[in-house]
């Protein structure tokens, strides 16, 4: 009996992204290395211009899509000043109960790419790991990064990135996982509409705490060919100045399964 029997046969709540993923994101993302991704961030901003920790008035940073808030609390122990949003008010919780008594904790609040519309400007604007993919029209990212770039400071940095095709046709094309971990268990359904460019995952998730439920979500997020973000980034007035490889100071190459674009304002 394969496991797509079984979910089909249950009935699920469904529930927006991230509702209860928020609850078991830290723990299903725990292959990733995120204090070499903001060692990473920290390398490359450094490397374009962005002033040391030890300024009395260090750097003020913007995360969008801050997620559970691990980058936006490391950017903080790292000295830097640190504004953070994301849509979903389940991964800011988490991310505020992160953070708890942390002195020079960042300033989680929960808001939404197309709202952007910061009082403050920014030294660098960072918005990481396939956030953009959720956005699922060109022109919605176009406003996006227009926003992005009325948030910075002159001469501001803007690092983003963005899941390749490869990584959708390669790795979630047609995939089933199952995961059992301590206190939940979860199956997550991967189909990428090539035509389209639309990767969905669907989330059926059970929490021992609530036995008999199944919460489902699903995520809907476009691919984009990385010569349509440089085009976008173009029209936004803003010019790329590197573009690397995942986390690694390497250009991307045909298998590159996410690429960080660094831009600055125009
Ligand atoms: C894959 S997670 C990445 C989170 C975080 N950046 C990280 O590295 O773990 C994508 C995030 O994008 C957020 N998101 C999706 N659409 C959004 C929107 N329109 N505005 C703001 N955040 C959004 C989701 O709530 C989610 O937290």
């Amino acid at each position: 009996m394969n496991s797509e029997f079984n979910i089909h046969r249950s009935t699920f709540n469904v529930v927006d992204p991230y509702v209860v993923l928020a609850r078991i994101y830290d723990q299903i993302m725990s292959h990733v290395d995120y204090h070499k991704w903001a060692d990473f961030v920290i390398d490359i901003l450094t490397d374009y211009g962005l002033p040391g920790t030890d300024d009395p008035r260090p750097p003020h940073l913007l995360e969008c899509a801050c997620g559970t808030g691990t980058v936006a609390g490391l950017l903080a122990l790292n000295g830097y000043r640190v504004d953070a949003f994301d849509s979903s008010p389940t991964m800011i919780e988490v991310a505020e109960s992160k953070v708890g008594s942390m002195l020079n904790s960042p300033d989680f609040t929960v808001s939404d790419f197309t709202v952007l519309d910061a009082e403050n400007r920014y030294d660098a604007v960072l918005c990481l790991y396939d956030s953009v993919n959720y956005i699922l029209e060109p022109h919605l990212i176009e406003d996006f990064f227009s926003r992005v770039r009325r948030s910075l400071k002159m001469d501001g940095l803007f690092l983003f990135d963005a899941c390749t095709e490869y990584n959708s046709i390669v790795h979630f094309s047609s995939e089933e996982q199952q995961e059992r971990c301590e206190d939940f268990s979860y199956d997550r359904v991967m189909r990428y509409n090539h035509r389209e460019m639309i990767q969905e995952n669907s989330f059926y998730i059970r929490l021992d705490s609530e036995p008999g439920k199944v919460y489902k979500e699903l995520h809907r997020q476009r691919i984009y060919k990385l010569q349509t973000l440089r085009d976008i980034i173009s029209k936004s007035r803003m010019k790329i100045f590197e573009e690397t490889d995942e986390y690694l100071r390497k250009p991307p190459r045909e298998q590159s399964l996410r690429v960080h674009f660094l831009c600055r304002r125009d």
